[in-house]
């Protein structure tokens, strides 16, 4: 893309005026006894054009690319089709380098390192340096754009934010998949998900809404897996089931309207994305029993190996696979209790079903879980019952189904399988600066 905002240097007005910027080394090319250079910051690419006596000084050991620079001079507009971006250069008339500025230079150089086929294993433990690579910092600066839009999104829709705890002493999502750890000699978790704290704060705050971090221990490598994620999280007030799904897609078009509104940001989904296409609303509504049907017909077996039947889990190759043929966003609803956590309210049509739902996307599956809660005392005690949890530790949950009940329900929505999607990476692994899954804690 063409847009600069190299710091300090910003704004097609400071077009012949003098401007001192600071960047890294993105190339560099020598021709005579001009040197080019490609300036990268945060904010875009510049062109300098170091000449006369300042390229004179120029030593190869010292501009090697990812070396830091400062430089001054005068900015210059040049025909189109000179390669420059927004048709400007620099011309520099003063450059300085700190000596603890420049990269390891010549063939070792740290980019040559990251591009050179390398063990994945090695990638990753370089992710500091990958990042600096023009896919990971788009998906980063994507990032950003979507959690501003978030934000803004739910400002609009009157929903308000808050901030409950990360170390927890309950469940929401099954025990198999808690990290424990010792707080003050008692035992407590990472929390799996915030929404029993958003639940309680309905009564006194309306709808609510967080975006924290998630922590699952989830023992298995798989491209949309991470120990620990970014959940965007969300509980409605005195809605009905179909009020949540309509709010779901609601919510998500509106963040996708918002960030592709920013051209810089448009680019850089065009470009990692080419064919990406605004999800029409209202999303396709499926049943998880027309789900099994679906799968039956198409010869796509469960885990076991065999044709699925009521009461399966859909496991995440055959979820994708439904996905990706049906080729857009599916309401997948009504999963039996017996596969779904303890808080799920019954379908009063139908009791061996909740009133549950995923947002399946093509290329990544489930990004969205959500559901109606029990909102019964006696419903919810049958549920932790049936779970075989303790309802103790939860008394400030049930608590809540004492003094003044009400019908709502909420989703959590996985902020690196949305970027993966939107950005149509392979694994969530890139959607997030420094990736935390089975058997990876660093850097
Ligand atoms: O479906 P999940 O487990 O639902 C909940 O946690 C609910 N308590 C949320 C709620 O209703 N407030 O998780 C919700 C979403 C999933 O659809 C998925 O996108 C994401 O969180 N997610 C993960 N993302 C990355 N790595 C993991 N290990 C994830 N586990 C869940
Ligand atoms: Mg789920």
């Amino acid at each position: 893309g063409d847009h600069i905002k190299l710091r300090n240097a910003q704004d097609p007005e400071s077009k012949g005026t003098r401007v001192r910027v600071f960047g890294r080394v993105h190339r560099e090319r020598k021709q005579k006894d001009v040197l080019f250079v490609t300036l990268r910051d945060g904010y875009g690419f510049m062109q300098v054009v170091i000449s006369g006596q300042l390229a004179k000084t120029y030593d190869a050991l010292t501009l090697t690319r990812e070396t830091s620079m400062e430089i001054l001079g005068e900015m210059r507009e040049v025909p189109t089709g000179a390669r420059a971006p927004l048709n400007r250069e620099l011309h520099a008339d003063f450059y300085k380098i700190p000596e603890h500025w420049k990269a390891a230079g010549g063939e070792d150089a740290i980019t040559n390192r990251v591009q050179a086929e390398a063990e994945h294993a090695t990638l990753l433990d370089l992710r500091h340096l990958t990042l600096r690579g023009d896919v990971a910092s788009s998906v980063m600066l994507v990032r950003d754009a979507v959690e501003f839009a978030f934000n803004q999104a739910y400002k609009e829709f009157k929903i308000r934010k808050v901030s409950p705890p990360a170390l927890v002493q309950t469940q929401v999502e099954g025990g198999a998949t808690l990290f424990k750890f010792d707080y003050y000699k008692e035992d407590a978790f990472l929390t799996q998900s915030s929404q029993l704290y958003l639940e309680t704060c309905l009564p006194s705050m309306g709808d609510v809404y967080c975006i924290e971090k998630s922590f699952r221990a989830e023992k298995s490598l798989t491209r949309r897996h991470l120990s620990e994620f970014t959940h965007i999280e969300a509980e409605l007030d005195f809605i009905s089931f179909d009020d949540l799904l309509t709010h779901i897609e609601h919510i998500m078009c509106r963040v996708l309207e918002l960030v592709l509104a920013d051209p810089f940001i448009a680019d850089k989904v065009k470009s990692m994305n080419p064919d990406f296409k605004m999800p029409e609303r209202p999303f396709m509504r499926m049943r998880y029993s027309d789900a099994i049907e679906w799968l039956k017909e198409h010869d796509i077996l469960n885990e076991d190996g065999n044709p699925h039947a009521f009461g399966d889990d859909i496991a995440e190759a055959a979820e994708r696979k439904m996905t990706d043929i049906i080729n857009k966003p599916i309401f997948l609803t009504h999963f039996p209790a017996e596969i779904k956590a303890f808080y799920m309210l019954k379908d009063p049509e139908d009791p061996r079903v909740t009133e549950s739902v995923d947002c399946l996307m093509p290329g990544v599956g489930e990004i969205v879980g959500g559901s109606m809660r029990l909102d019964d005392y006696e419903g919810l005690m049958a549920g932790f019952q049936r779970e075989g949890i303790d309802p103790e530790p939860y008394y400030w949950y049930t608590d809540q189904r004492k003094y003044g009940s009400s019908p709502h329900g909420g989703y959590g929505l996985g902020f690196e399988r949305f970027l993966a999607w939107l950005c149509k990476q392979h694994t969530v692994r890139d959607c997030c600066l420094y990736p935390r899954y089975f058997g990876r804690c660093k850097p």
